[in-house]
C-alpha cells in the first residue's frame, strides 16, 4: 500500500502534474523489469499513436507479454524492413 502511495506521489513529481505522460514507463514483470521511452518512441512511430494504441489513445488493456512482443519485437526488425531497437531478451528485459 505504502509503495502504491509513493508510486503515485513520483508519478505526479515527475511529469504527469506537468500534463504530459512520463517519458520512462517502467514495466517490472517476473523475466525482468522492461524500460521503455514513451516520447522517443512517438517520434519513431511518426506520431502515429495507432502504432501501439489501438482505438482510444492511453492505457492499453491488452498490455502484457502477447501484445509486447507482437507489437514491440514486431517493429525491430531491422532485416524485414522495419527498424533498429533491441531483439534479444536482455536488450529488454533488465535482470539487475
Ligand atoms: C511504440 C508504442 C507507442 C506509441 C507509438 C505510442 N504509445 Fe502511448 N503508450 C504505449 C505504452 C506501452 C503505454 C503503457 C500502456 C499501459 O500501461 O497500459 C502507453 C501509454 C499511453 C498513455 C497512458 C499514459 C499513462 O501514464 O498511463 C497515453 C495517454 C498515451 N500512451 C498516449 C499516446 C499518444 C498521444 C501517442 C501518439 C502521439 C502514443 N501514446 C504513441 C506505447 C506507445
Ligand atoms: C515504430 C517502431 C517501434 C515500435 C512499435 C517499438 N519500438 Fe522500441 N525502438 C524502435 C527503434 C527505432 C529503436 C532504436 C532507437 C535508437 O536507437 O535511438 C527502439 C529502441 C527500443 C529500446 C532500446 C532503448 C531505447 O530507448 O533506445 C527499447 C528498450 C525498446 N525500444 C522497447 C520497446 C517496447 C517495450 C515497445 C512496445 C511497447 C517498442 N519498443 C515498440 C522502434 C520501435
Ligand atoms: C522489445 C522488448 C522485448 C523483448 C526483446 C522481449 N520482451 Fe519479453 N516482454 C516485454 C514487455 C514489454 C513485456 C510485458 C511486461 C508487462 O506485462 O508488464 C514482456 C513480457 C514477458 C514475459 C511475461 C512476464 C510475466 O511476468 O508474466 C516473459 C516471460 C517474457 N517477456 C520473456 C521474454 C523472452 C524469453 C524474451 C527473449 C526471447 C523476451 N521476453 C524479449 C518486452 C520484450
Amino acid at each position: 500500500m505504502k509503495c502504491i502511495l509513493v508510486a503515485a506521489m513520483l508519478a505526479c513529481l515527475t511529469g504527469v502534474a506537468f500534463g504530459g505522460i512520463n517519458e520512462r514507463m517502467e514495466f517490472p514483470n517476473k523475466k525482468g523489469t522492461v524500460v521503455f521511452a514513451h516520447k522517443k518512441h512517438e517520434k519513431l512511430a511518426d506520431m502515429d499513436c495507432s502504432v501501439c494504441h489501438e482505438g482510444e489513445v492511453g492505457a492499453i488493456r491488452t498490455f502484457g507479454k502477447a501484445y509486447a512482443h507482437r507489437v514491440c519485437i514486431g517493429c525491430h526488425q531491422p532485416e524485414a524492413g522495419k527498424m533498429e531497437g533491441p531483439i534479444t531478451c536482455e536488450g529488454c528485459h533488465q535482470t539487475s
